[in-house]
């Protein structure tokens, strides 16, 4: 599973995430979300082992990233938000790449990668190039490469942005099942209206701070908002009160 205790995170004199305490469970999907800017994307790389917290215990699968990144990193996989695969590799060598990477022999894994390939529709893409793939193309190539070790702890950020309805969906299931199947799951994301169907318990983070957890009806009743669709109660967490009308503003 994975949890973070007092975790700190500094660029040069600006904090962008303070004092983070979170756990997500075996079996768990959770939904990490937050304002542009508000250290999803910080949290998720000193989880990955690619940011060295400042302070606090950052530990996956029960092990300490500080002490043992390596194999920590074993029983992980990272989906970053901006999908870059290297050009001059066919979809193929890619995912031999990463299992070479995780020392996986491709033999083992040809027929697992086969299946992913087959399951996001690339099969007839795996022997192109890279650089011909679209973007929802290469973000699908890249959740094939991630699960390919059959990682403990998958963490994929902003996985939605980009894929079309049917890869939504897809990859929505993909992490219920996976999470089913006793991994824990991290996904960060702005796409409010997936994360009820998706994730057992969300976060919300607001400049470097969580500032509510929960599952989304435990939420409800915290604020006293029995009624209130979810992205009322993200506003009402994130937000200071809109200073102008968006109208008003408009027509100026
Ligand atoms: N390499 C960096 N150097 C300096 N500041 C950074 C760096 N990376 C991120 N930040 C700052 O840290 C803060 C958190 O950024 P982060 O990318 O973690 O936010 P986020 O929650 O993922 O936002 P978004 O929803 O836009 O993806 C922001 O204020 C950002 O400007
Ligand atoms: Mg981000």
């Amino acid at each position: 599973m994975i949890e973070l205790q007092g975790v700190t995170k500094r660029y040069g004199d600006f904090t962008a995430v303070e004092g983070l305490d979170l756990t997500v469970q075996w079996g768990e999907v959770f939904g990490f979300l937050g304002a542009n800017g508000a250290g999803k994307t910080t949290t998720l790389k000193m989880l990955a082992g690619i940011l060295r917290a400042d302070a606090g215990i950052v530990r996956v699968g029960g092990i300490d990233m500080r002490t043992h990144a390596v194999e920590a990193k074993r029983h992980l996989a990272f989906v970053p938000d901006r999908p870059y695969v290297y050009d001059k590799l066919t979809g193929s060598e890619f995912l031999r790449f990463s299992a070479s990477l995780y020392g996986l022999q491709w033999k083992a894994v040809e027929a697992r990668a086969a299946e992913l390939l087959e399951m996001f529709e690339l099969s007839s893409w795996q022997h192109e190039l890279v650089e011909q793939y679209s973007h929802g193309m290469r973000q699908k190539l890249l959740l094939s490469a991630a699960v390919l070790h059959r990682p403990k702890v998958l963490m994929v950020d902003e996985p939605l942005v980009g894929l079309d309805p049917r890869g939504a969906r897809l990859l929505k299931d993909m992490l219920r099942a996976y999470a089913a199947r006793g991994n824990s799951v991290l996904m960060s994301t702005h796409t409010l209206e997936t994360v009820e169907g998706t994730c057992d318990r969300i976060g919300i983070m607001k400049r470097g701070k969580l500032v509510a957890s929960g599952t989304v009806p435990e939420l409800r009743t915290w604020l006293r908002m029995p009624d209130a669709p979810l992205e009322q109660l993200f506003l009402h967490l994130t937000g200071e009160p809109a200073s102008r009308d968006v109208a008003e503003v408009l027509s100026v």
